[in-house]
């Protein structure tokens, strides 16, 4: 089943970042969006996401394309079934990591997954307030929380950052282990070509192009 179908997406600041983009995303598919610092790949992972609207081409989510969806249903599509890890991670700062995800968990009706937070290594930290937590763990929050609302979309941007390599490695098991049980898909951006090579997809934005590397 098709999730996200983009479509000759062309994107300009103040110089034209790419044009005639086009991107198919179904169940269970793991693709990746490398390329040098400002090629354009956050700016894209925002058009595919709903956050920015491309200057030209579609962006079709499940089916219907979403310029022609009213306020209503993007908003409900995007609280159900989208999860964005951004680098800015937007948890809120002056409540624990447990609120955060107690909010992510009431808005979608699912419950926390202790399992998960044990295997982020958030388990034990889960009752500090955001602020206290280091840059790494406040990443992994981000992450449980993201897969606490159980979407069909994942995009991520940068996810490992702030992680040391295992830790990593970790993070991307648990993406596609979640892809393989919820038949949901992944867009990852990253510089970190190893990490993009797990994806079974891999593209590189260069010269404003998708170029195919995998
Ligand atoms: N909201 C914006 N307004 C103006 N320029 C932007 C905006 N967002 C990104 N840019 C510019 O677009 C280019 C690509 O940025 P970005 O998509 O973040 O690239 P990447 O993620 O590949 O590093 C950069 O030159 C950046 O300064
Ligand atoms: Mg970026």
């Amino acid at each position: 089943m098709n999730l996200l179908s983009a479509k000759n997406l062309s994107h300009t600041f103040e110089y034209e970042l790419f044009s005639d983009i086009s991107l198919d995303l179904n169940e269970k598919d793991s693709v990746a969006i490398i390329g040098v610092s400002g090629s354009g790949k956050s700016t894209l992972l925002h058009i595919l996401s709903t956050l920015l609207i491309s200057d030209y081409g579609s962006v079709s989510l499940f089916g219907e394309e979403i310029a022609k969806m009213n306020k209503k249903r993007l908003a409900q599509i995007k609280r159900d079934s989208l999860g964005l890890v951004f680098q800015s991670h937007y948890l809120f700062k002056g409540f624990s990591a447990l609120e955060n995800l107690e909010v992510a968990a009431m808005l979608s009706e699912q419950d926390i997954n202790d399992e998960l937070l044990k295997r982020l290594n958030i388990y034990e930290a889960i009752n500090q307030k955001v602020t206290e937590l280091s840059g790494g763990q406040q990443q992994r929050v981000s992450i449980a929380r993201v897969l606490t609302k159980q979407p069909r979309i994942l995009f991520v941007d940068e996810p490992t950052g702030n992680l040391d390599k295992s830790t990593a490695n970790e993070v991307m098991d648990i993406f596609f282990e979640y892809l393989e049980n919820k038949s949901a898909a992944m867009v990852l951006v990253t510089h970190d070509e190893e990490l993009a090579f797990k994806c079974k997809k891999v593209y590189r934005l260069e010269n404003k192009k998708l170029l195919v590397v995998k």
